[in-house]
């Protein structure tokens, strides 16, 4: 998107074009062509009608992450897919705010792209400031804070250099992508991962990749993975000063949050036999090498050292894990398995892995299934060997 272009749509003419367009695009029912059609009978200017076409076709697409604050919000194509989460952003704000109970905290968000985690933290009372190194993004972000009426001050700035003593806490979520796509070597982030750690020994916090490898956070720091509706998307990094535990597990579901630490956490468990329960632990704990205080949790055991199940004779309602009630175990050799769940009409198969090699497509093809009844199978290693079990969710 060009830079001129989206200064013109925040104009009065350029907001009168947008309303037009987003008029259009619910008149044709989401039809880009037709929408395209008849907005150029309203303004001939192809810069101008792409401009409000590019934030229409990007509003629709936002509403899945930002809800009803999409239809408000600008977006760039990259800087809508790296913007945080809502709910994850505004639990990190949440955070920060405990700096200073009483208010006042002062932000800076080192890299901040469109906004998404400094519309969260705008919101969660604190006093933000904001660069980015690109032009366009600056624009956007600061017209999310006006959309959104939010204060802020945001500016064209690399943070290399930038003095931050000024301010209580320094956020930075590193772009993790480049044209040649995503980026898994840490030091090919930008801003770089020397410069994280040289401010993680500041009062900060830092958004990281999930799989970032334990060996590499730095001492006393606190490491917070969390999950969203069961996706692990992100880490953050919580500065000495920030940092209330080692490791953190967070799981946001529906409107709620569960936080479960490493001072939950016993350090190992013993491996059982399955018993009647089986309990998958979700995403962020098992990054956050939890499963054995889920363990702990349920009074249970791992059905194998390596493996990220843990199994006990009681049922357990728990945010960091989903339970199922185990009902036998079949056959892991194929073609008996194929006629164990042929005898038990089921046609309809959920299969869970983990620790052995399949793909589950494929095995469903393979089973060639037929008959009324749906289940669930766990292909899964039990001390050590592979192991089928038909599980039922609590
Ligand atoms: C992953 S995005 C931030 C997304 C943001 N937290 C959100 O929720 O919308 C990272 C941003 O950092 C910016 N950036 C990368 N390196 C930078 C640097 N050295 N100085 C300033 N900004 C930088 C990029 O332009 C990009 O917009």
């Amino acid at each position: 998107m060009d830079l001129a272009a989206f200064r013109w749509l925040l104009t009065g003419p350029g907001q009168r074009l947008l309303t037009r367009a987003t008029e259009l695009y619910l008149e044709h029912d989401g039809d880009p062509v037709r929408t395209a059609d008849a907005l150029r009978r309203v303004d001939d200017d192809p810069g101008h009608t792409s401009a409000a076409l590019t934030q229409v076709d990007l509003r629709s697409k936002a509403v899945a992450k930002f809800g009803a604050d999409a239809v408000r919000m600008y977006f760039t194509p990259d800087g809508l897919e790296q913007a945080t989460r809502p709910m994850v952003a505004a639990h990190r704000a949440a955070r920060m705010a405990l700096v200073r109970p009483g208010g006042g905290v002062t932000v800076l968000d080192a890299g901040c792209g469109i906004g998404g985690d400094l519309v969260a933290m705008a919101r969660a009372g604190l006093t933000v400031a904001a660069v980015d190194r690109e032009e366009l993004r600056v624009e956007v972000a600061r017209a999310n804070l006006d959309a959104l009426e939010l204060g802020g001050a945001v500016q064209v700035a690399a943070v290399e250099g930038l003095d931050v003593r000024g301010f209580d806490v320094v956020f930075a979520d590193p772009a993790r992508r480049t044209e040649r796509g995503r980026v898994f070597d840490v030091h090919g982030w930008s801003p770089p991962w020397s410069w994280v750690v040289e401010l993680l020994e500041r009062r900060s916090c830092v958004k990281v990749a999930p799989g970032i490898p334990h060996v590499l956070l730095p001492d006393r720091v606190e490491a917070e993975w969390v999950s969203d509706q069961g996706e692990v998307k992100e880490a953050s990094l919580w500065s000495a000063e920030l940092a209330a535990v080692r490791r953190r597990a967070t799981v946001i579901r529906g409107g709620g949050l569960a936080t479960l630490t490493d001072e939950d956490d016993p350090g190992h468990a013993d491996v059982r036999p399955v018993g009647r329960c089986l309990y998958e632990p979700d995403g962020a704990v098992i990054r956050a090498g939890l499963v054995t205080a889920v363990a702990a949790g349920v009074g249970g055991g791992l059905v194998d050292e390596h493996i990220a199940y843990v199994t006990a004779d009681d049922a357990f309602s728990t945010p960091f894990a989903r339970s199922y009630e185990v009902l036998e175990e079949l056959p892991y050799q194929e073609k008996s398995l194929r006629a164990a769940l042929r005898e038990r009409g089921i046609g309809t198969l959920e299969i869970k892995k983990r620790g052995v090699d399949v793909v589950p497509e494929q095995l469903r093809r393979r089973l060639a299934l037929s008959g009324d009844n749906a289940a669930t199978l766990v292909l899964t290693r039990v001390a050590g060997k592979g192991t089928a079990l038909l599980v039922r969710p609590f």
